[in-house]
């Protein structure tokens, strides 16, 4: 008997080593351990054997059967381990493969030059305010002291809506609004479209930008515009740049000037960009009018004050060296990838 339980077991070793499916397994583990199995088979003769045989017979029946059973379910593992394996290798994806690159939009050229702007002017203690491009023609006129025959209300040069309603044709409206809701010491810019009903061509746009500049307080001075805006054309422009403050006329401000800069490219030498001057033209300024103050609610022998507006395209024309401001509205994007850095 001990003999045939030890054939068993070589028989089931042998058989269990070449079987590679769950399916054979089984086969065998009811081959072997069924009810009928090889071993139970053998087993019903245990009545036959002496009382001194028995436990060693049973014994042996014990050792045997833990072998073929652990040896079953350790095949059982195998086996699923090396299905999955083959499952994780045919499903197997390479993610070290470099990707498709991705294109990234850049900051529109008229952007930068606004953040760098609002930087400068931060800088210098400035807050930002704002104001809506649908204006009234009060504050963007008649609180400004533009005379009613004044030619930029003509409604050839204005987009009016209706009488009292039109798009601003620049931001020193903003200065009213500013005015008329707080008290000195005010120190604000204000950015945003403006819109003139110019033709479209290489400098003219019938809606462009504008930066607006408002000081009030006591005690403000010329010395105060032209210092501030020194400051600021050579952080823009460059330490080296001059600026010239050339008398002109604006009806909400008294004196009036308008300011050139020395030529970002020529450098004051004299070149095509600057028509051959030395200088180019960037923005408008003066001391505040006091019927401007007086309108806006704030009493003009206590406060004086300057104000500045400076046309945004240009400034960014003038820095990214874009020859038709129609370049910054077109969207062209073969354009624009040029002002990625
Ligand atoms: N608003 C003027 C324009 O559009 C620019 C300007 C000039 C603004 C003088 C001002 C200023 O605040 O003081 O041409």
């Amino acid at each position: 008997m001990k003999e045939k339980i030890a054939n068993i077991l070589n028989d089931f070793r042998e058989e269990i080593s070449s079987v590679n499916s769950l399916e054979e397994v089984e086969a065998i583990r009811i081959a072997y351990q069924g009810k009928k199995g090889h071993l139970k088979t053998i087993l019903k003769d245990m009545g036959k054997l002496s009382n001194e045989e028995k436990p060693v017979i049973g014994k042996l029946a014990n050792e045997v059967r833990d072998e073929i059973d652990s040896t079953l379910s350790r095949k059982v593992k195998e086996i699923k381990n090396l299905k999955m394996q083959k499952k994780l290798e045919s499903e197997y994806i390479d993610i070290t493969l470099p990707g498709k690159r991705q294109t990234f939009g850049a900051i529109h050229p008229t952007s930068k030059i606004i953040k760098r702007l609002i930087d400068i002017f931060y800088r210098m203690g400035f807050e930002l305010t704002d104001g809506p491009e649908i204006e009234s023609v009060y504050n963007n006129f008649d609180a400004l002291n533009a005379p009613k025959s004044h030619p930029s209300r003509d409604k050839s040069d204005t987009f009016y809506f209706d009488d009292k309603t039109i798009l601003r044709t620049h931001t020193s409206p903003i200065q009213v609004r500013t005015m008329m809701k707080s008290k000195p010491p005010i120190r604000t810019i204000s950015i945003g479209r403006c819109f003139r009903n110019d033709e479209f061509d290489s400098t003219h746009s019938p809606m462009f930008y504008q930066m607006e500049g408002l000081v009030v307080a006591e005690g403000i001075t010329m010395a105060n515009l032209k210092s501030t805006l020194d400051t600021f054309a050579r952080e823009l422009f460059g330490e080296e740049t001059k600026t010239i403050f050339r008398p002109h006329n604006f009806p909400f401000t008294e004196p009036s000037a308008e300011v050139d800069v020395t030529c970002f490219k020529c450098k004051g030498e004299g070149c095509k960009f600057c028509s051959h001057t030395g200088y180019i033209e960037i923005l408008g300024c003066g001391m505040i009018h006091p019927n401007v103050l007086k309108e806006c609610g704030i009493d003009s022998e206590k406060y004086t004050g300057f104000a500045f507006g400076m046309g945004i395209d240009r400034i960014t024309m003038m820095k990214y060296e874009i020859e038709d401001i129609r370049r910054l509205y077109e969207n062209d994007i073969k354009f624009l990838e040029k002002f990625r850095r």
